[in-house]
């Protein structure tokens, strides 16, 4: 059975949409529950299917889960280590994090390789360089990573290139080992601070997430505890970016301004009107956008590449040209195809794309390729003139909570199809 989404665009979209906790935060805060001696109940945990595959993982640790709505308690006591094999790991990206999580609390994992969205190789070379700098013993064979970190000792870990992932499974894999570990070259993404606050909320003592370098401290353990992970900055950067193309009034409740500065200041050199309040924008859009010139993604606190495909349907229909470079993954245009199909004027060499702005997009078949694209696809059928269908709306389930029920209840013309 196939499910896709049926979109009647040229609808003005206003009302409130809340945001959901984030998945980038809530994703390696799980993994690293098992870290933590006794339970640990989580108040607003997203419905998302990379977190319901994170939790299938956690099970088969014998972490015992209970939830209601978003309330999820995990009773981490008799958690085992068992080797987590290729079925449950190649349907998440995240499964890595189990890894870091696995050394920190055993000293020894066996876990398959990562899936995850195909936006490029996704290779783990520094998640493994790392955990080798401080000793962990790492052997790669038949699709398994065998790790023994019996002789990991607590020091200096340079990562070669920035990753959100490595610099998160390093300061799980850390927390629990005597000494002071220090990480050079670090990821800065909020979601990095969130995983800090969360691991010392249980009793660690990890030092300058946020910053070019994090400072970990052992502790002998992790206690349990109860836990709220913030807003989803790409998804309420996703209904920001809505709001400018067809919004009116459009309230974004859980917008946290610090996590979408550039994004923000993108926006304001647009045609669009927005009102800043505490934890939320209103936003409306006011005629045809200027293109924005030139816009690369970047680590934070740049331009986020999970929201490259979003802007690039911004762009698509702005009055000007957008010179966009993608930095971060080797093969995130796949998006581009389907929107040149709904009469975008996208060209893409290398990583840069080339978006003239159009006066309209029209409705069509489209197939989303991995999550963002989806979204991106999507917020394209909501401003199209005519019918839309977004095919394999699956990738848009992996961080987007029911997204036609959302759009619907702001006004948008939007249905769920099962076709058998
Ligand atoms: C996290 O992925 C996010 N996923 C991604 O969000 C996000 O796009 C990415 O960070 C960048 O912000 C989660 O947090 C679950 P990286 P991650 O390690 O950790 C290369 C979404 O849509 N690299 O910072 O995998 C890598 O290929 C997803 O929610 C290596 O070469 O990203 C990429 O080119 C998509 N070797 C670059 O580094 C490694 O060992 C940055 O990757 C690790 C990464």
């Amino acid at each position: 059975m196939e499910e896709l989404f049926l979109i009647n665009g040229g609808k003005i979209l206003s009302g409130k949409v809340n945001v959901e906790a984030s998945k980038n935060a809530y994703l390696p805060i799980l993994a690293g529950t098992i870290l933590c001696d006794g339970e640990v109940i989580f108040h607003n945990v997203p419905n998302f299917t990379d977190i319901h595959n994170m939790c299938e993982i956690l099970k088969r640790l014998n972490v015992k889960l209970f939830s209601s709505g978003e309330f999820l308690k995990l009773d981490t006591t008799n958690v085992k280590n068992e080797k987590i094999t290729h079925e449950l790991t190649n349907k998440l990206r995240a499964s890595i994090f189990l890894l870091g999580a696995m050394l920190g609390k055993f000293r020894q994992a066996v876990i398959s390789y990562p899936g995850g969205c195909n936006i490029g190789q996704r290779p783990i070379d520094i998640h493994l360089n790392a955990f080798k700098s401080l000793g962990v013993k790492v052997i790669e064979k038949h699709g398994y990573i065998y790790c023994n970190a019996s002789n990991m000792k607590a020091g200096k870990v340079t990562f070669s290139s920035v990753s959100v992932g490595a610099t998160e499974s390093l300061m799980m894999c850390t927390c629990l080992l005597k000494g002071r570990t220090t990480l050079c070259n670090v990821a800065k993404e909020p979601e990095i601070v969130e995983l800090a606050r969360f691991l010392n909320a249980m009793g660690a003592d990890v030092q300058g997430a946020g910053t070019d370098v994090i400072e970990i401290n052992g502790v002998p353990k992790l206690q349990g505890g109860t836990f709220k992970v913030f807003p989803d900055r790409i998804i309420a950067g996703t209904y920001l970016i809505l709001g400018a193309l067809c919004g009116q009034k459009l309230q974004i409740n859980g917008f946290k301004k610090e996590h979408n500065e550039y994004l923000l200041n993108i926006l304001k050199e647009t045609a669009c009107e927005i009102v800043e309040k505490n934890d939320n924008i209103i936003i409306s859009a006011n005629g045809r956008n200027k293109a924005c010139r030139f816009l690369e993604t970047a680590p934070f606190p740049n331009f986020p590449t999970d929201l490259q495909p979003q802007i690039m349907t911004l762009e698509s229909v702005a009055n000007g040209t957008c010179v966009l470079k993608e930095n971060v993954f080797e093969n995130r245009f796949n998006h581009v195809m389907e929107l040149n199909k709904m009469g975008a004027d996208i060209l893409v060499k290398d990583r840069i794309a080339v978006i003239s702005g159009v006066e309209k997009l029209y409705g069509a078949d489209v197939f989303a390729t991995d999550l963002r694209a989806g979204a991106g696809l999507v917020l394209a059928g909501l401003i199209a003139d005519g019918y839309t269908t977004v095919h394999n709306v699956h990738f848009i389930d992996r961080g987007y909570e029911k997204f036609e029920e959302k759009l619907s209840s702001i006004g948008a013309d939007i249905k769920r199809i099962k076709i058998e």
